[in-house]
């Protein structure tokens, strides 16, 4: 089976209009082929939606390795349809160190290949590594306003989606409690208002968050001054969440008895509730609560992340980098939020309060 089927399958399982980004990319380079010549080497997750950004990887004209690291994930039935259109799975072992160009999640290779154009790495936990090398340039997608994107609808989307699947209840007139306003803690509250949860409580320790949320008309407390009037809306609580990225946040503060019967909801990569928390006190037993879900975050909000880690080549090999890190400009990435806005036809203004 040919790579053109490849694509076919993966826009039979997420149709065009949930990624247009991707499938527009199909279109241009199987046309234009625009990375002949190139050796480019590929080490992502490998799930369903992953499908749809290598198929223009595989029709660009580039000779694409594709590797996937132990830290990432790779779903045995990916790899296996892959496999049947012509497509392997290379191993770490058996890479040479010949490459133009890296595209990398979690600085996998960092330390394995050195590119002779660049790197493009995906996430926040590649940046600690990528930021200590000087050979080549690296571009950052995860500093960016399409990152926020994913993280801000995106996640905010999934909780909500999770929740209406495990809590059949009106949430109008509910309280909920959150802890935590960044980017996650402002999409689930977003959603919130959205069902007409009332009141919201937001914790928050930081003060551009804490005023950030009271311009807003939340009532906002701080966790270093407000401790007596957080308890109060604990024990009254429909529902505490949790989105600091702070493992254990709640018991550093509170115990058991200090939180209401009530709904809890961990959304952080760990546990935020911590040691004076049973798994089963928690929904989803203190895993993020999306994570219940065949689909956490919806492929409309990784479409564009794709695309920016697909598409930085063209930055690298047009652009003049100097060697070290690099955040995804600014252009490139606004130019993408605003055809994503336009593509949803979603308003996306809330995304520039983070900077
Ligand atoms: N479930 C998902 O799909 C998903 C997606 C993205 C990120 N995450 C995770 O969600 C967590 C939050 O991510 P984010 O991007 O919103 O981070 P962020 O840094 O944007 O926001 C975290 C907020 O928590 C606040 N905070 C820290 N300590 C606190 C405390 N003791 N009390 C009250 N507030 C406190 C910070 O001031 C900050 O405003 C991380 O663990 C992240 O990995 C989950």
């Amino acid at each position: 089976m040919s790579i053109s089927t490849l694509a076919e399958y993966g826009f039979t399982k997420f149709p065009a209009a949930r990624m247009p980004f991707m499938a527009e990319s199909v279109e241009y380079f199987k046309k234009h082929k625009p990375y002949s010549g190139l050796k480019i080497v590929h080490n992502n997750h490998l799930t369903l939606s992953s499908i749809c950004k290598l198929a223009p990887l595989l029709l660009s004209g580039a000779s694409l390795t594709i590797t996937v690291t132990d830290s990432l994930q790779a779903s045995p039935d990916v790899i296996e349809i892959l496999h049947e259109h012509g497509v392997n799975i290379t191993k770490i072992n058996d890479l040479k160190d010949d490459f133009d160009i890296l595209l990398d999640c979690g600085a996998g290779l960092a330390n394995i290949v050195h590119p002779r154009i660049g790197a493009i790495e995906q996430t926040q936990s590649g940046k600690v590594i990528f930021e200590k090398q000087n050979r080549y340039p690296v571009i950052s997608v995860d500093e960016s306003y399409v990152k926020k994107l994913e993280t801000l609808y995106g996640t905010g989307d999934g909780f909500k989606r999770a929740f209406n699947c495990l809590v059949k209840e009106d949430l109008a007139g509910k309280k909920f409690v959150v802890f935590g306003y960044g980017k996650v803690g402002h999409g689930i509250v977003r959603e919130l208002k959205k069902m007409q949860c009332s009141p919201i409580i937001i914790i928050e320790m930081d003060n551009e968050a804490l005023n950030r949320a009271r311009l807003e008309n939340f009532q906002a407390l701080s966790i270093n001054e407000d401790l007596g009037s957080i308890k109060k809306h604990l024990k009254e609580a429909f529902c505490v969440i949790t989105a600091t990225g702070v493992p254990g946040v709640v018991s550093k503060y509170f115990s058991r008895q200090d939180i209401s019967d009530g709904y809890k909801v961990n959304m952080g990569t760990e546990d935020e509730f911590g040691e004076n928390f049973l798994a089963e006190d928690v929904l989803a037993n203190k895993k993020p609560l999306n994570f219940i879900l065949e689909e956490p975050t919806l492929v409309e909000f990784l479409d564009p992340i794709f695309y920016a880690h697909n598409a930085a080549i063209d930055l690298l090999l047009t652009k003049k980098f100097a060697a070290g890190f690099h955040s995804l400009p600014l252009d490139f990435d606004l130019n993408i939020l605003l055809r994503w806005s336009k593509f949803h036809k979603t308003d996306v203004s809330e995304i520039y309060q983070f900077i």
